[in-house]
């Protein structure tokens, strides 16, 4: 299935694919007004999963309060929305991506605000690096992260990615899957799209969200089932050069899921293999995912049950 054959859902209506349209003069694709989330659905024993829903839509509002966007629904109408469109999907796996922007009104850089649009599309997902299994190889990017002062990495906008865009697409012509950016101050940020984790002496480093990142969902998630598996976490600034000596680096998102970093800027990282903290956190995260784990039952949202609780809800 392709992004553009699923159903969509639009401003409180499931639609076909087709008739998700909007008018190509809205200050969202002129200027970058708008707000998103990924979120991914397992199989589960009954059937999809979808993880960490809640958190997911939580931070679309707090992105679009952010950008001063009120979005014109209830959080639960969008969990809702979200759960109604995973079953009319028919996938077990898949991705859901809500999307909040403006409607055409004044052309203007200074944006009306007020004329907020939702969208929530849905589709298959093939896999962000299909080849990662075995390890991928990230460069560290000439851009640097954009900062709080300038567009703030913890709001997740649309304009904000053109910064990690340009690092992820320089870092995929140059031959590596992807980029590393670096924060304003020169030390370690996030990649393009999750964030970064690095064994230092047998502790998970990873740094907070005052370095300028994303506070990713799977972060938090991995950063929970490493105290779960006994593996001494910490959350402070991470200089360059330690990913170069760490036993291993690590990436966590939504997209790429927990994937080994095995060369770095063209080097080795530890003995370029996925290693045995990520092997125990990627094993740990497969069995979350998909419900597997009782400690983290909550982490996942069968639709039905949402549905259920809601019944008729847009
Ligand atoms: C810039 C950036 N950092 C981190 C993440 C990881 O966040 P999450 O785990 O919530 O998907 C993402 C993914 O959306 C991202 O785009």
């Amino acid at each position: 299935m392709n992004v553009t054959d699923g159903p969509v859902w639009l401003d409180g209506r499931l639609v076909d694919s087709g008739d998700a349209v909007v008018h190509l003069m809205n200050p969202s694709t002129h200027y970058g007004w708008g707000a998103y989330e990924g979120i991914r659905f397992y199989p589960g024993r009954s059937g999809p999963l979808v993880f960490r829903l809640r958190e997911h839509v939580n931070r679309l509002f707090t992105s679009a309060q952010a950008l001063g966007m009120r979005i014109p629904f209830t959080g639960r109408e969008i969990v809702a929305a979200c759960a109604e469109l995973v079953e009319r999907s028919g996938l077990s796996s898949g991705y859901l991506r809500p999307l909040v922007f403006l409607r055409p009104g004044v052309m203007s850089v200074a944006a009306q605000l007020d004329q907020v649009q939702v969208a929530i599309g849905c589709w298959e997902w093939a896999g962000y690096l299909p080849e990662a299994g075995g390890g991928i190889r990230v460069r560290v990017s000439g851009w640097v992260r954009s900062g709080p002062a300038q567009l703030p990495p913890s709001v997740k906008s649309t304009g904000g990615y053109l910064n990690p865009s340009l690092a992820r697409l320089e870092a995929v012509r140059g031959g590596d899957h992807e980029a590393i950016l670096l924060n304003q101050a020169g030390r370690v940020a996030e990649a393009s799209a999750a964030n970064v984790f690095a064994v230092v002496d047998g502790t998970l480093v990873t740094p907070p969200a005052e370095e300028g990142i994303l506070p990713g969902i799977t972060r938090d998630a991995v950063l929970t089932l490493a105290d779960d598996l006994g593996i001494p976490t910490r959350e402070r600034p991470l200089a360059r050069i330690e990913l170069r000596t760490a036993a291993e680096v690590l990436l966590a998102g939504t997209a790429m899921e927990v994937v080994a970093v095995t060369r770095l800027d063209g080097m080795p990282v530890g003995d370029e293999r996925p290693g045995p903290v990520f092997g125990a956190l990627r094993s740990a995260f497969d069995q979350a995912v998909s419900g597997r784990l009782p400690a983290h039952r909550d982490w996942v949202t069968a639709p039905a049950d949402v549905l259920e609780a809601a019944p008729g809800a847009p």
